[in-house]
């Protein structure tokens, strides 16, 4: 008897053709899902996740269940579900995931997860890890666990270096054909396809602020510019700040930028890198858009806290009046744009950030005897396959290098 909580049933139709569109162009996951479905090695294996529940998640979850898992399901933003793929994945599956969860929903949602009691994890933001490792969690025995984004793997990090982290976790955001393709390509469309769709505005001529030039950072900023918009970049990290400028991109300091942005932008992963202070400097009827993991990186509890008034003008649009008189618009209510203003990443992307969640979770059900408690990256064999599958789901047919010239690579002599 499934025990899913989601908030329509009836959407289930809606959700089923947003499950197939996505899966039509999510060809790399899928063939690599063929490969298994027969073998179903995950048969007899609980798998909870907490994932964004998006069309392209829906993929995963049809091919972790065709290889036999038995799948529970958790959103990872309490604003970031897509109603109607949750209702359809609920026939399928238990789901405990509706979009405008309270912190309280979101946590309990995480706790109906755990009460399943799965042995292998994929989580996204290091939620639902973080639940295993501080609750008393009784009868819960993870044999192991995969990360999808960098926020979570900075978390995981931190339990491996105290000693604390209680099974193997795979570094799925540190994969090349993740980090490279889901950060940059992935956030960077569909931020800006956020920010648009909540806001309906002209990016051409407008001077973007972009907070954090890391894979987030730089594909919004790429996406920006191409939009024609005026960007200026804001970093901490001297390297990546010269990287910024011979991109060709203005960089400076946050108060300095906060003076002359229209559309703040952050990708950080810190928090409070949109200070207070800086918001009291914008211009009447600045843009606030977070594209970071969390909502930490714009001080909304400042801002809220001070704010003369607060009213929802569009749909994910919140006109905050500044006691100075001045407004800004803060998108999502400071969490991830791209999710909660828009549909997240496109399927072409996500195909491979999930193939290597699938291949991952394959990885662990036979290694996990073998592996210890920490942190470890994707072995580059997945990767591998998971390029060649992507290229083969375009059409792509590469050279491959001579033997002649595989030993001169590997040769000291002229
Ligand atoms: P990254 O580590 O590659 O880049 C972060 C950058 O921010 C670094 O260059 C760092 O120097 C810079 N930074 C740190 N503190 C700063 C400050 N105070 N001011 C300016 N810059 C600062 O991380 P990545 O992969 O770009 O991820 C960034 C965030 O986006 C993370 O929270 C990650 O989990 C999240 N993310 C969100 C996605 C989405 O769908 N919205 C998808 C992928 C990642």
């Amino acid at each position: 008897m499934t025990t899913s909580k989601i908030a329509d049933p009836k959407l289930a139709g809606e959700g089923e053709k947003n499950f197939l569109w996505a899966k039509e162009h999510m060809g790399a996951l899928t063939a690599l899902t063929e490969k298994q479905v027969r073998k179903k090695p995950l048969e007899g294996l609980t798998v909870g996740v907490c994932l964004h529940v998006t069309k392209e998640t829906s993929v995963l979850v049809d091919a972790l269940l065709r290889c036999g898992a038995d799948v529970k399901l958790a959103g990872a933003n309490p604003l970031s579900t897509q109603d109607d793929v949750a209702a359809y994945l609920a026939t399928r599956t238990d789901v405990w995931a509706w979009r405008g969860e309270t912190i309280q929903d979101y946590n309990w949602c995480l706790k109906k997860v755990l009460e399943s009691r799965p042995e292998q994890l994929i989580d996204d933001g290091a939620d639902l890890h973080v639940a295993v490792h501080t609750s008393n969690a009784k009868g819960i025995v993870v044999v192991g666990g995969s990360e999808e984004t960098t926020t979570g793997v900075v978390r995981l990090k931190a339990l491996e270096r105290e000693g604390k982290l209680r099974y193997p976790v795979v570094a799925v955001n540190n994969a090349q054909t993740k980090f490279l393709f889901d950060n940059r390509y992935g956030t960077g469309q569909s931020t800006i396809d956020g920010i648009l769709r909540a806001t309906a505005l002209l990016l051409a001529g407008k001077r973007v602020v972009v907070v954090g030039y890391g894979w987030v950072g730089k594909g919004v900023a790429k996406r920006a510019r191409g939009m024609d918009a005026k960007v200026t970049v804001v970093e901490v990290d001297p390297i990546k700040a010269i990287e910024a400028y011979l991109d060709g991109f203005e960089v400076t300091n946050i108060m300095d930028a906060a003076r002359r942005g229209e559309i703040f932008i952050t990708a950080t992963g810190q928090k409070n890198v949109v200070p207070y202070a800086a918001i009291e400097r914008m211009n009447d009827g600045a843009i606030l858009s977070n594209a970071g993991h969390f909502d930490v990186e714009i001080d909304v509890k400042t801002l809220l806290s001070k704010a003369k008034s607060v009213k929802e003008v569009r749909p994910h649009v919140d006109e905050v009046t500044l006691p100075n008189g001045k407004r800004v618009h803060l998108i999502g209510k400071g969490r991830i744009t791209n999710l909660v203003a828009a549909e997240g990443h496109p399927p072409e992307v996500m195909q491979m950030s999930f193939a290597n969640q699938l291949l991952v979770a394959l990885y662990i059900r036979k290694n996990h005897s073998k592996m210890e408690k920490r942190i470890y990256g994707v072995p580059e064999e997945l990767e591998r396959e998971i390029a060649y599958a992507t290229l083969d789901s375009l059409g792509i047919v590469i050279s491959e290098p001579t033997e002649e010239q595989a030993e001169y690579a590997q040769s000291w002599a002229i």
